[in-house]
């Protein structure tokens, strides 16, 4: 190992530019009484803080660039002009409950990487890109990781367009408004590798005692909107036998899920619902419709296609108990397990390792662009280490600032040597 190869970032300008980027879209949390972060994507906020970073981006001499779906890609050349990128990044946008690193890692961590490089005058070999994926969350438009699934050619131009929120404006019109059109294709062309660097999100590392988490890929996900009509009535007058009650089947959706999570029978099956919206939402009229979303992960693809064809039956069953319902499904995103690449993953363990950094192998319970772009080129992802049980999707969100330091440390140690250098 030669020191020369070995990237210590500045922790310290890190850690300012997390904060200084957290007060874009920054919300008092009133139940928690902590600082937020709510950057739906595509919002006004969403987009004030991907021009912050873009100012950063070409500060620390990135060429910028945006594609037709709105991905930012900041560009460092390298020695050999036919080199394929090594490229790094992740996403800006938000849930409406964040914390101050969710994506924001990977992104400021991959502008501090290079910040670093430049101020050691190392040239590498590859070129190295740092990306802002938009709309990873996939809480504003429904489907998650959708701009990096575009780029990779998963999901097409125009489906992605014409995705609405819930109040039917069009992702494709969102786009325009806030400028993020951008003249780029939407397909990247295979970099040589990706890293994304991200907080873990779980309580493993911190359970471990571990800094360092080497990703080997990330677990399945599907998401389906459930939709239960039944059939208003008056709440006094209505006998139970003659109702249509889609409040109670909805109920009975979210207990069956827990049923099945709880059985084993489907390893390590997660389930959630996360959105229950009942109508007309009056206190003395029987619910004529409730809406629900269902989000479940499993590391087994086997298991995970078991859980979704009982949820099935079991909504079928709901129709039968209660005569005059109605169930209508509709998917809203599906990704199969995804196995990160063996060679990224030693090089980042190496890394970690030279930094005398502990770490350990494990799967990720959250989705990340990684996953789509390893369809691409060689890719894994390295975790930082969260307080709190690793909570996230909360303002509670939190990794000290060395953590933080210490994950993009690997993380520009990784680049350099995937990019080679003289
Ligand atoms: C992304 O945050 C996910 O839902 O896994
Ligand atoms: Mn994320
Ligand atoms: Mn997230």
């Amino acid at each position: 190992m030669s020191t020369r190869d070995l990237i210590t970032v500045n922790g310290d300008r890190l850690w300012r530019s997390l904060m200084e980027l957290a007060e874009i879209g920054a919300y008092d949390d009133e139940r928690t009484g902590l600082r937020g972060v709510n950057r739906l994507a595509l919002t006004d906020a969403d987009a004030a803080g991907r021009r912050l970073v873009i100012g950063w981006m070409e500060q620390a001499g990135l060429a910028v660039r945006v594609d037709r779906m709105g991905n930012v890609y900041g560009r460092r050349e390298g020695g050999d002009p036919g080199a394929r990128p090594v490229l790094t990044g992740s996403h800006l946008d938000s849930v409406a409950t964040a914390g101050a690193f969710d994506g924001c890692l990977g992104v400021l961590g991959g502008i501090e990487a290079i910040r670093t490089l430049n101020e050691r005058g190392i040239t590498t070999r590859h070129p190295l890109e740092v990306a802002i994926f938009t709309e990873e969350e996939g809480v504003r438009f429904g489907t998650d990781m959708l701009r990096s699934a575009v780029a990779a050619g998963r999901v097409s131009l125009e489906d992605a367009y014409a995705l609405t929120d819930r109040d039917g404006v069009t992702l494709g019109a969102e786009l325009a408004r806030t400028g993020f059109d951008g003249p780029a294709s939407e397909r990247l062309d295979p970099p040589h590798a990706y890293v994304e660097c991200h907080i873990e999100q779980g309580p493993v590392l911190a359970n471990a005692g571990v800094e360092i988490g080497v990703v080997t890929g990330v677990q399945g996900i599907s998401w389906q909107e459930v939709v239960i009509h039944g059939r208003a009535a008056h709440a006094g007058t209505t006998p139970t036998e003659l109702r249509a009650d889609a409040g109670l089947a909805a109920a009975q959706v979210v207990t069956n899920l827990r049923a099945m999570v709880d059985s084993g029978s489907y390893g390590e099956l997660r389930a959630t619902v996360g959105h229950l919206a009942v109508h007309p939402d009056l206190t003395n009229i029987v619910p004529a419709r409730a809406e629900l979303t269902v989000d479940l992960r499993n590391p087994d693809d086997g298991l995970m296609a078991r859980a979704e064809e009982d949820l099935v039956a079991f909504l079928r069953t709901l129709e039968e108990r209660q005569p005059g319902l109605s169930v209508t499904t509709r998917r809203m995103a599906r990704t199969s397990h995804v196995p990160f690449d063996d060679g990224v993953r030693k090089v980042i363990a190496q890394a970690a390792d030279d930094h005398g950094l502990a770490h350990l192998s494990l799967l990720s319970g959250a989705g990340h662009d990684a996953q789509e772009i390893a369809a691409l080129c060689p890719t894994a992802m390295i975790f930082v280490r969260g307080e709190y049980d690793g909570i996230s999707h909360n303002p509670r969100e939190y990794s000290t600032p060395e953590a933080c330091a210490h994950g993009i440390d690997v993380l520009a140690t990784t680049l350099l040597r995937l990019a080679g250098h003289d």
